[in-house]
């Protein structure tokens, strides 16, 4: 397969992924195969559009994009700015809208305010050093977990977690707050870089498709 004629996409695996097809249905880009969710297949292709689908982990979208294995991503603003590769961000395509804060208990509201030296978990160790030592001039440390972060002060592995909070169910149910916001998120639309000179026509229209689609919303 000449993979120069298709035009790639990696997406994010979950709730995004579901979200992108529904919107690139929505200007005619079908690919029925992935809708198939008991499938172990990694690559799907739609021939008439000479598009080519892969899911994968979320923080490897943008290594796809930015070493051109994909030419298009979708992933969230959190992942962009935590692995912070050479891709061009082009889109905000409106949905998977959350924040990214520093929680804890109402306790660490205190600590917080005296810039006092305290732990803090996340799976986003780029964002929380980023927040934490430009914004915030408080010298922390910084321990990296992998998922179920709000375990990090229920344990008291840490004072806080950096992570991102949705509908806020997760930190009610273990009693845990927002003690400060660090950014909006929601999901982004990245291009490589080559990909955006070598296939600029084919770019420019999805753009233009998807920007009229969003603008129907
Ligand atoms: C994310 C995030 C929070 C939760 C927030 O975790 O890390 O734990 O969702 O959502 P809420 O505000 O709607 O409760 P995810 O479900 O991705 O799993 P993980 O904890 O294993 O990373």
């Amino acid at each position: 397969m000449n993979t120069d004629q298709y035009l790639t996409f990696a997406l994010g695996k979950g709730r995004l992924a579901e979200k992108t097809l529904q919107l690139l249905e929505k200007i005619g880009i079908t690919c029925e195969e992935m809708h198939d969710k008991d499938s172990r297949k990694l690559i799907f292709v739609n021939e008439a559009f000479k598009t080519r689908f892969f899911l994968s982990k979320g923080p490897d979208v943008p290594t796809y994009v930015e070493y051109g294995a994909a030419d298009i991503g979708v992933v969230g603003e959190d992942t962009i700015l935590e692995e912070n590769r050479r891709v061009y961000e082009v889109l905000d395509l409106g949905f998977g809208n959350c924040r990214m804060c520093v929680c804890g208990p109402e306790s660490a509201r205190e600590l917080l305010l005296h810039h006092e030296r305290i732990r803090v978990a996340s799976k986003y160790p780029n964002i929380a050093k980023d927040y934490f030592y430009n914004k915030k001039h408080q010298t922390v440390d910084i321990i990296k977990l992998n998922g179920s972060v709000e375990l990090g002060p229920l344990v008291e592995l840490s004072d806080v977690i950096v992570d991102i909070v949705e509908t806020g169910s997760t930190l009610k149910e273990n009693g845990l707050q927002v003690l400060e916001e660090i950014c909006p998120l929601s999901a982004r639309l990245i291009v490589n870089q080559v990909s955006m000179q070598m296939k600029q026509e084919r770019i420019k229209k999805l753009l233009a498709d998807l920007r009229g689609a969003l603008a129907e919303n």
